[in-house]
């Protein structure tokens, strides 16, 4: 049974990720998020699958990802195949020349 722990599924590309990677009953699939029972309610909603295990960790916060460990470990047998760290935020900033007011923000960057 492939196993797969997925950072950030609560939303976006992430939860398309756990509904894809969830599709195969044989793959266990761990999804870390910040808020656990809004993420339960909607997985339960939209996929309703036992092979999904939402577990709450903290990617800026050690400490819960210390303490998350102890969650992951036994639902995946202590043995992780895959990590697809997917979690993360897209800058609204834009350094590309035509992006609308790129001049002066880099201006704005080398005047300090
Ligand atoms: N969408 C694009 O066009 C695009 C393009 C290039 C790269 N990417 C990258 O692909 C990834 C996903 O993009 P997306 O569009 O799906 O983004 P998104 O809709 O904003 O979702 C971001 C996910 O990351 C989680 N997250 C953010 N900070 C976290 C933290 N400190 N600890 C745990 N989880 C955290 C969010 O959880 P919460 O719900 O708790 O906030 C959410 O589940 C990002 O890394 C992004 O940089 C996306």
């Amino acid at each position: 049974m492939p196993s797969y722990l997925i950072t950030g599924v609560s939303r976006g590309i992430g939860f398309e990720l756990l509904r894809q990677v969830s599709e195969d009953p044989n793959n266990v699939v761990v999804g870390l998020v910040r808020d656990k029972a809004t993420t339960d309610k909607k997985v339960l909603a939209e996929l309703n699958r036992p092979n999904i295990h939402i577990v709450q960790a903290d990617l800026a916060d050690y400490d819960s990802l210390k303490k998350s460990v102890d969650v992951v470990a036994p639902i995946i047998n202590g043995s992780l195949d895959y990590i697809i760290a997917n979690a993360g935020l897209i800058s609204k900033w834009s350094g590309r020349a035509g992006s609308p007011g790129a001049r002066e923000r880099y201006a704005g960057v080398l005047q300090g």
